[in-house]
């Protein structure tokens, strides 16, 4: 593919990171052609003429070659995506949740039409972490992969255990940087890492997760007592995906929050970064580090999938297609800490074993091993009582 006509949807803060990113490239080169955004009212920093409020003028214009996604709504998205797809444009997006919502149908699509779809900064921003597991890691059996996949969480956490701020203090820090949104709910309970981890199972598993099944717990009911525990032991707090084999062909998947301790490689991924630990029957553990969001490590992504498709790159997704797949499961026993005030939840949660317990005033918790089924079960229960849960190691 030569001189590659762009359609964007979407000109925020990846829009605009894209647009630098092009703009200063000094290798590939392509052009934007049309940008198609919401609010007419908006006042733009570039030509006025690039921008369109109509969607099909770049969805059926035969000059487009490539459709870039780049907006905030995940069915719209979809909608765009899937005409894009139909009139046989290949797209690029970083849409992580119109993604992993839509994985089957995306999978279905690119067979169909023989285009292909290209979401490298949905999952973990600039870390080329898909593209590490189609083509390095394509024949490798991996056991593991889990990490730090959102960049709000882990400034927040950061913020609690180095510097001593509460939740909400560091909340407000972060919703003023502009690392969190004031509608939080998204990244501060897991969802965002868990469609991010149910993107990378594809690619790492060649299983196609439905966000529905998977656990997210997030960080909302942390308190001082879990932030004085986890500083006390010598642990940092992370919110962290796993997605693990649990049998030769079982895999499991759960968004929790994790204590590490100062040996893990996500001890010291601090602030807005993010972290992936891959772990491969034979190559062992490999670990990426990078920008998991912002406006240009995003937009590089954007530009580096574009770049991918002047080259006709498509992913094969061999691990679902060519190899013996898993099968997605729940059962599965996990070692946690759970701060809680009535010893009641602790006979509703069935814990298959208690190691240790803590009473005092102002602190209860327990140490031990829960099924990921019964966790799962009573979830909404936890978060009405506001307690907290962690992963330990
Ligand atoms: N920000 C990051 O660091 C980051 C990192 C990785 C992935 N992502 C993902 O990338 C996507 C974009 O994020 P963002 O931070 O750039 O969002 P944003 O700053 O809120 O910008 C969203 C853009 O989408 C446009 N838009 C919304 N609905 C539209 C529709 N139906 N048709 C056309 N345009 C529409 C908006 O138009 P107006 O300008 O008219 O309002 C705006 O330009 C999201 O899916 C996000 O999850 C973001």
């Amino acid at each position: 593919m030569k001189n590659i006509n762009l359609g964007l949807f979407g000109f925020g803060s990846v829009g605009h990171g894209l647009y630098t990113a092009l703009d200063q490239s000094t290798g590939f080169k392509a052009q934007i052609k049309r940008i198609c955004v919401k609010n007419k009212d908006k006042s733009r920093d570039i030509d006025m003429q690039m921008f369109t409020f109509e969607k099909d003028d770049i969805l059926f214009d035969p000059e487009i070659d490539v459709v870039v996604e780049l907006i905030d709504d995940a069915e719209a998205a979809f909608e765009i995506v899937k005409t894009a797809m139909e009139n046989k444009k290949h797209v690029v997006t970083s849409n992580k949740k119109m993604v992993a919502m839509h994985l089957q149908e995306l999978l279905d699509l690119q067979r169909k039409y023989q285009v292909g779809i290209l979401y490298e900064a949905s999952a973990c921003g600039s870390i080329p972490i898909i593209r590490t597991l189609e083509e390095y890691f394509d024949n490798e059996e991996l056991v593991q992969v889990s990490g730090i996949f959102n960049g709000t969480t882990n400034y927040i956490l950061t913020k609690t255990i180095k510097d001593g701020l509460t939740y909400a203090e560091a909340l407000k820090e972060a919703q003023l940087k502009g690392f969190a949104e004031s509608d939080p709910t998204n990244d501060v309970e897991g969802f965002d890492a868990k469609y991010k981890a149910v993107i990378i199972a594809l690619h790492a598993f060649g299983i196609v997760v439905p966000p529905t099944e998977v656990l997210n717990f997030g960080i909302s009911t942390l308190n001082e007592m879990d932030i004085l525990y986890a500083r006390e032991k010598g642990f940092n707090i992370k919110l962290s995906p796993i997605i693990k084999k649990t049998s030769e062909k079982k895999l499991a998947l759960y968004v929790l929050p994790r204590f590490v301790n100062s040996e893990n490689h996500l001890y010291k991924v601090e602030n807005e970064f993010n972290g992936v630990i891959v772990e491969g029957k034979f190559s062992g553990e490999q670990f990426f580090q990078g920008r998991g969001a912002g406006s240009l490590p995003t937009g590089s992504a954007v530009l580096s999938d574009i770049s991918a498709l002047s080259y006709n790159y498509q992913y094969e997704y061999k691990k679902n297609t060519q190899h013996q797949t898993h099968a997605y499961t729940n059962d599965a026993d996990i070692d946690i800490y759970l701060r809680f005030d009535d010893d009641e939840i602790l006979k509703e949660l069935n814990f298959k074993e208690i190691r240790a317990r803590f009473y005092s005033p102002n602190h209860n918790y327990v140490l031990g091993t829960i099924n990921l089924l019964d966790l799962r079960s009573k979830q909404q229960l936890l978060l009405e009582q506001r307690l907290f849960c962690a992963v330990l190691g």
